[in-house]
């Protein structure tokens, strides 16, 4: 059985059969987060989206502290690796497998700066993520707007999607319904929302669209609580 448990913002802790993983593990800072960095002590893996400091967050740390690999685009993979940490640079479209199951990475229309020592560099391409746990698919969709290679994911099965609601950065909750559509996932959590003002949003509003146009099943979690399945 797989477990899900939601961590506040897009931050997620992943089990399975060969794979203990957080995705965008923001969590110093993240005024809804569920855990603490130092929570983690046998994490395998860390999937990064992006550079933005409110997805790669605390993975540097946390990957030092467990001897995690992490997972993101080729150029910040590159950047990471170069500070010491082992790293899995994919880039969009590729996949891979590995000890627990197969990794994709999936377009995301967003930016990825390095943010280091107080400069902006080059970091490759935002992401998502298709990865398999247990033999069941989750998409994590990174920060993105709607775009039509959601659409490609509908073929790929995906068991559970976790798609942002909140604007502003990313796709909004009606968008977020309709990249639903696109996916046609058993089940949808809502992610990357009500942490900062400007990506308020209401998650049961955005359920009751999906639900009312019978497209998914969505599953709110509140920062801290689990799914299996
Ligand atoms: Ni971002
Ligand atoms: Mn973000």
């Amino acid at each position: 059985m797989a477990k899900l448990r939601y961590l506040g913002h897009s931050a997620f802790y992943l089990e399975g059969n060969g794979i203990k993983a957080l995705v965008d593990p923001f969590l110093t800072g993240n005024p809804l987060a569920a855990s603490a960095p130092d929570d983690f002590t046998d994490i395998n893996y860390i999937f990064v989206t992006h550079g933005h400091g409110d997805h790669i967050g605390d993975a540097i740390s946390i990957a030092a502290r467990n001897d995690a690999a992490i997972f993101t685009c080729n150029e910040l993979a590159g950047w990471l690796s170069s500070q010491g940490l082992r790293t899995e640079g994919m880039h969009i479209g590729g996949r891979a497998a590995f000890p627990f199951g197969r990794v994709k990475l999936t377009p995301a229309w967003h930016g990825c700066p390095i943010q280091a020592d107080g400069e902006l560099r080059y970091g490759g391409v935002a992401c998502g993520f298709v990865i398999e746990v247990d033999g069941k698919k989750v998409y994590h969709a990174g920060d993105t707007g709607l775009t039509m290679e959601m659409k490609l994911l509908e073929e790929e099965g995906i068991e559970v999607a976790l798609l942002p609601i909140g604007g502003y950065f990313t796709m909004d909750a009606d968008d977020a319904v309709r990249a639903a559509g696109f996916i046609r996932p058993k089940l949808t959590v809502p992610m990357h929302y009500n942490t900062f003002p400007p990506i308020k949003a209401s998650p049961q509003e955005f359920a009751d669209k999906v639900n009312g146009a019978r497209l998914s099943e969505v599953r709110i979690l509140e920062p801290g609580e689990e799914l299996i399945f």
